[in-house]
């Protein structure tokens, strides 16, 4: 612990178990000296498990479901309310694709499904913002972070309609990214992570296979969930305060690689 957060409010959402990313970044904050707000949609409250969570981390939760502005609004309020002032960081740390769920393969999407993976994995990202600028809920060089996947930029199947909303979730940070600066100096940046074991990502078919993939493709193999928080906790502190609108890929080399040895190999070996 460093207490590179010392002194920092802010609100994590997307924490279900223990496996989910968020759950880490929240663990990793409060390491490092920050205190917040945690949060997740009322539904996912029914399993109980961020209780723990909110213990360990002396963290009230505030449930909202990222599509409503009600619920974010009430969100915004109540964690500068509890945390006594203005935000310094945000994590959108939520997904969710009912296409993906069931199973439906890109040519028979279900398109109202389909507009709901976009509100739920997206445009929440925005209405967080949207709030949180008529709110004024940022402190100046506050830092609002969201997680993408690689799929924004290039085509994997079994993703289906969750590529696209990526790529505007991608392209919400550039655009809110702009705006937040100019108005209050506010940085927002997505987080490009690896595959990772956790309910969402294993939720996607083929996951197993590809994970395997991509871990045998990346140089440093694929990003555990415990590295993704570290990238987000420099995030939010004051080390990258000029770091805005960008995509970054926390994948372990997996974009910039074209083929690797253990790849030649095993496509080799399954020749033979
Ligand atoms: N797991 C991976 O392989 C991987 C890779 C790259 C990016 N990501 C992204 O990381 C983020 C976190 O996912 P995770 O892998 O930790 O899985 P996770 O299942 O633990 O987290 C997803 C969260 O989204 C929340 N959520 C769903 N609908 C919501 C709504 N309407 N309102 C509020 N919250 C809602 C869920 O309750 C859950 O907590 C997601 O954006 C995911 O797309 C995951």
């Amino acid at each position: 612990m460093s207490n590179l957060l010392a002194g920092k409010v802010g609100i994590i959402s997307g924490a279900l178990n223990e496996e989910s990313i968020a759950w880490k970044v929240a663990l990793k904050a409060h390491a490092e000296g920050a205190r917040f707000v945690l949060t997740n949609a009322p539904l996912a409250m029914r399993m109980g498990e961020i209780n723990k969570l909110s213990e360990q981390c002396n963290a009230p939760i505030i449930p909202a479901d990222a599509t409503s502005m009600e619920d974010l609004e009430k969100l915004f309020s109540g964690a500068q309310e509890h945390l006594g002032g203005k935000l310094d960081f945000v994590l959108h740390s939520i997904g969710m694709s009912a296409n993906i769920r069931k199973g439906k393969h890109y040519g028979e999407l279900n398109y109202e499904w389909y507009q709901k993976t976009l509100d739920v994995s997206a445009l929440s990202f925005h209405k967080m913002l949207a709030v949180a600028e008529k709110q004024d809920a940022f402190n100046e060089w506050g830092s609002a972070v969201a997680l993408s996947y690689i799929a924004a930029q290039r085509a994997f199947l079994d993703y289906t309609d969750m590529s696209q909303a990526k790529a505007m979730l991608e392209s919400i940070a550039r655009s809110y990214g702009q705006r937040l600066g100019k108005l209050k100096k506010v940085r927002v940046n997505t987080i490009s992570q690896s595959p990772t074991k956790t309910t969402a990502g294993t939720g996607i078919s083929g996951f197993d296979a590809f994970y395997e993939y991509a871990n045998r493709l990346s140089p440093l193999g694929n990003a555990p969930a415990e590295a993704c928080a570290d990238y987000c906790i420099s995030l939010f502190s004051d080390l990258t305060r000029y770091v805005t609108m960008q995509n970054l890929m926390h994948d372990g080399g997996f974009s910039t690689t074209g083929i690797s040895e253990e790849i030649v190999e095993l496509i080799t070996n399954a020749k033979q």
